[in-house]
C-alpha cells in the first residue's frame, strides 16, 4: 500500500466543475452538505418524501448500533416507485430501457412496456406459487428480462438473488441453497465475445443439488438459432419457457404493500472466508439511497441517456442500471456484451448512436481502452456526453486523465464513486457541479454520510493513511448477512471494540489536507480483480479440492489492466508432478468451481510454503514474491530458505 500512497501523494492536479455544467445542475449549492449534517434524520426524511408511499413512515431512523431500522411504519412498493408512478405521467411513453444485444439485436422498452411486462411476470411468479418473502434466483444474461424479473419480484414482495451469469454451476448451486430459492429464472444462453454462454446447461448442473427449486423459468435468448436444444433441455414439469408463460399472463398485478424493512434482495459477495456472504438489503432505505444518489451524483435530467455498463449480477447493476435510474424515471442503456466485440470501439459506437449523455464504467475497462488506443474513441462523435463516472476499484490518475481527455473531451466532470455491495449505494463521491475533483480521489462523502480515517485503535487520523470507517448509519446500508447475523456484526462492526457504531468496509484510505479521501484498496484477504471482488480463501478452497493439491495460498499482484491479478502458490500431493499441463488444469479447475473471473494468472508449484513457526502461511512474503519486491522480514519463518527458493522459482517462471 505504501507504493500506492507515494503515487497518490504526488498527485496535485485539481479540476473545478465546468461553469457550463454548474449552470444547469440540480444541486448547485453546497448548503446541502450543511443541511444534511445539521439534522441527519430530517435530511433523510426529506429524501424519503420523494418516494411514493402507500403508508408514510413514522420514524426516520431507529439506531441501536450496529442495527438500524429506517422509515419504520412506512409501507411502499419498489416496482410501483420505479414504474407505476411514471406511467401515470407523460413519462409513460418515454424509453426506460434501450437494450442492445451483443450480436446487434436491439429493443427499446418504454416505461409502459416495462410496466406491462413486470405486471405480467409478477403474475407468472404468483402462478408458480411464489409469495411474499419467498426467494427467487435470477441467472440471466444482461437482457431486459433481468430487470423485468427483479422488478416483478419486488412487485409481489419476493426476494431476488441475482447470480452473475459468469459464475459456475457450483457457485450458482451454493447461492441457491444458502437462501433456499424456490424458483430460478435463467436463459438458454447469453452472448459474450461472440460465443454463447450456456446458462441453462450450467443451471442444469447446479439444479442436480438444489432441493428447494420447484420451477425453472427459461428465457429464450436465442430464438430460432440452430441447435437451441443443445443449450436448453427442458425438464418436464419443472422447466417452463418464459415467453409461453408470459403469453397467458394478465397485465395487472396489484403491487404488494411492503414494510419499509422487508427484505428487497440478497446479493452474494466475497469475504475473507471460503463462503460468499448473502448481503441483505431492505425496501425503503435501499430505494431512498438508490434514488437520491442517482439524482445527485449523476445530476440526472429528464432528457439524459444514462449508461451504466455494469451487469445486473453485481451491485452496480442493481442500483445504477435498474433501481436508481428507474426510480428517477430515466432512460437507461443496457448492453449485453463485451466492449471489444465485434471491434474495440463498440462502447463509443453505442454512445454515439444512442446519444449517451452519462457514462458510468469501471477503471479496468478504462485501462483496457487506453491500451487499445486513442483512435477507437476518436472515430466517434462523443460530444453528447456530459458526465463520466467510475466505480469498482481505485482509478489510477493516468487512467482518470485519459478518460477525461479522450472520452470526456476535457469537458465532462468525472465522478469517482466509492461504495460497496454492503453500502447499497454511492457513499464517497464528488457532486459534479460542486466538488473540485482530483485524479484518483473519490473526494468526500455525499450529503448525509460521514466517513473518517482511523488507526487500529480507533483514533482519527485527520490527514494521512489508515483504515476507512463510516461513522454514521445510512438508509441503504446492509441490514444483515442472510442466515448469519453474527457474521454481520463480526465483519462490519467489530473492528474497533467499544464502538459498535463504526462500520468497517475493509478498505484502507488516505485523507489529504483538503479532507479528500483517496481509497487505496482492501486491507483484508479480498482481492479486486477487474473490479470484481474475490476472496483469496475462496480460490484456496477451490484449489485444495483438486485431488493433486495438498496446500494452496493465494495472493493478489498488481496487474496493468485488471488492477489486481491472482497468484497461487501450490504444493502438490505425493505422486503428482508439476507441469505446464497441471498448471492449466488447476486454472481451469478454479474456473469450473467459481467462475472464469477467479482463474489464477500465475500458478507456482512449491514443495513448501513460507510459514511461521506456529504454521501460519506468511502471505505478506508471498505478496512480495508475486510483486517482485525485495523480501520483507523473514526472521519469524520456520524455514527462511523456503522463501528465497520460491522467489527464484517465481522469477524463473516469469522470465
Ligand atoms: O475496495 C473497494 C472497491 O470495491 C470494493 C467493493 O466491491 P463490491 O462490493 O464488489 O462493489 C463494487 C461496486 C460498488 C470496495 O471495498 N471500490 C469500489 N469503488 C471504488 C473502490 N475502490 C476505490 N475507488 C472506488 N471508486
Amino acid at each position: 500500500m505504501s507504493d500506492d500512497l507515494d503515487v497518490l501523494l504526488s498527485e496535485h492536479r485539481k479540476f473545478d466543475p465546468p461553469a457550463a455544467f454548474r449552470a444547469g445542475a440540480a444541486i448547485a449549492s453546497p448548503d446541502v452538505y450543511d443541511r444534511a449534517s445539521a439534522d441527519l434524520r430530517r435530511y433523510w426524511g426529506e429524501q424519503a418524501d420523494k418516494l411514493e408511499w402507500i403508508t408514510r413512515y413514522e420514524t426516520v431512523l431507529d439506531w441501536k448500533p450496529p442495527h438500524a431500522r429506517w422509515f419504520d411504519g412506512g409501507t411502499l412498493n419498489v416496482s410501483a416507485n420505479c414504474l407505476d408512478r411514471h406511467v401515470r405521467t407523460a413519462r409513460r411513453n418515454k424509453a426506460a430501457l434501450v437494450f442492445e444485444g451483443e450480436p446487434g439485436d436491439r429493443r427499446t422498452l418504454t416505461y409502459w412496456d416495462l410496466y406491462v411486462q413486470v405486471n405480467q411476470f409478477a403474475n407468472v411468479l404468483k402462478s408458480l406459487g411464489v409469495t411474499r418473502g419467498d426467494r427467487v434466483a435470477i441467472y440471466l444474461p444482461l437482457i431486459p428480462e433481468a430487470a423485468v424479473a427483479m422488478l416483478a419480484c419486488a412487485r409481489i414482495g419476493a426476494i431476488h438473488s441475482v447470480v452473475f451469469g459468469g459464475f459456475s454451476p457450483e457457485s450458482l448451486r451454493d447461492r441457491i441453497n444458502d437462501s433456499e430459492c424456490k424458483v430460478l429464472v435463467t436463459a438458454d444462453g447469453g452472448y459474450r465475445r461472440g460465443s454463447v454462454v450456456p446458462l441453462k446447461r450450467n443451471a442444469d448442473k447446479a439444479l442436480e443439488e438444489t432441493p428447494s427449486i420447484e420451477h425453472v423459468v427459461v428465457v429464450r435468448r436465442r430464438p430460432g438459432a440452430v441447435g437451441d436444444e443443445a443449450f436448453a433441455e427442458m425438464t418436464e414439469g419443472r422447466d417452463l419457457w418464459y415467453h409461453r408463460l408470459m403469453r397467458g399472463a394478465a397485465m395487472w398485478c396489484e403491487p404488494e404493500a411492503m414494510d419499509a424493512e422487508d427484505v428487497l434482495f440478497i446479493l452474494y459477495t466475497s469475504g475473507t472466508t471460503g463462503k460468499p456472504k448473502g448481503i441483505v438489503h431492505t425496501t425503503a432505505g435501499y430505494l431512498v439511497g438508490a434514488q437520491t444518489s442517482t439524482a445527485q451524483v449523476f445530476d440526472l435530467k429528464d432528457d439524459d441517456v444514462f449508461w451504466c455498463t455494469a451487469d445486473v449480477g453485481w451491485v452496480t447493476g442493481h442500483t445504477y442500471l435498474v433501481y436508481g435510474p428507474l426510480a428517477n424515471g430515466a432512460t437507461c442503456v443496457m448492453y449485453e456484451g463485451a466492449p471489444d466485440w465485434p471491434e474495440k470501439d463498440r462502447f463509443w459506437e453505442v454512445c454515439e448512436r444512442l446519444g449517451v449523455t452519462i457514462l458510468y464504467t469501471a477503471p479496468t475497462a478504462i485501462r483496457a481502452f487506453m491500451k487499445w488506443g486513442d483512435h477507437w474513441p476518436a472515430r466517434h462523435d462523443l460530444s453528447r456526453l456530459r458526465l463520466l463516472g467510475s466505480v469498482g476499484e481505485p482509478i489510477n490518475p493516468e487512467a482518470w486523465m485519459w478518460y477525461r481527455e479522450h472520452i470526456g473531451g476535457n469537458r465532462c466532470p468525472i465522478v469517482d464513486t466509492w461504495w460497496q455491495t454492503e453500502t447499497g449505494s454511492i457513499v464517497i463521491s464528488p457532486l459534479p457541479a460542486l466538488t473540485a475533483t482530483k485524479p484518483g480521489s473519490a473526494t468526500v462523502p455525499l450529503p448525509g454520510y460521514s466517513a473518517a480515517i482511523l488507526d487500529v485503535k480507533g483514533n482519527e487520523i485527520p490527514v494521512g493513511g489508515g483504515l476507512l470507517a463510516l461513522t454514521q448509519p445510512w438508509p441503504s446500508m446492509l441490514r444483515t448477512i442472510w442466515g448469519d447475523a453474527k457474521r454481520y456484526v463480526d465483519t462490519y462492526f467489530s473492528k474497533w471494540p467499544g464502538h459498535p457504531e463504526l462500520y468497517f468496509p475493509g478498505d484502507g484510505a488516505k485523507r489529504d489536507d483538503d479532507g479528500y479521501f483517496w481509497i487505496l484498496g482492501r486491507v483484508d484477504d479480498v482481492l479486486n480483480v477487474a473490479g470484481h471482488r474475490i476472496g483469496t480463501m475462496e480460490v484456496e478452497s477451490a484449489l485444495v479440492e483438486h485431488p493433486a493439491v495438498a496446500e494452496a495460498a493465494v495472493v493478489g499482484k498488481t496487474h496493468e489492466l485488471k488492477g489486481q491479478a491472482i497468484a497461487a502458490f501450490v504444493t502438490l500431493r505425493e505422486g503428482f508432478k508439476q507441469s505446464p499441463g497441471m498448471r492449466d488444469e488447476l486454472r481451469d479447475f478454479v474456473g469450473e468451481k467459481i467462475g472464469a473471473i477467479a482463474k489464477p494468472d500465475d500458478v507456482l508449484f512449491s514443495a513448501d510454503l513460507p510459514k511461521t513457526r506456529s504454521g501460519k502461511i506468511m502471505r505478506r512474503l508471498l505478496r512480495d514474491i508475486a510483486e517482485g519486491r525485495a523480501l520483507g522480514d523473514t526472521t519469524t519463518l520456520a524455514d527462511p530458505n523456503v522463501v528465497s527458493s520460491l522467489k527464484e522459482m517465481y522469477e524463473a517462471q516469469e522470465s
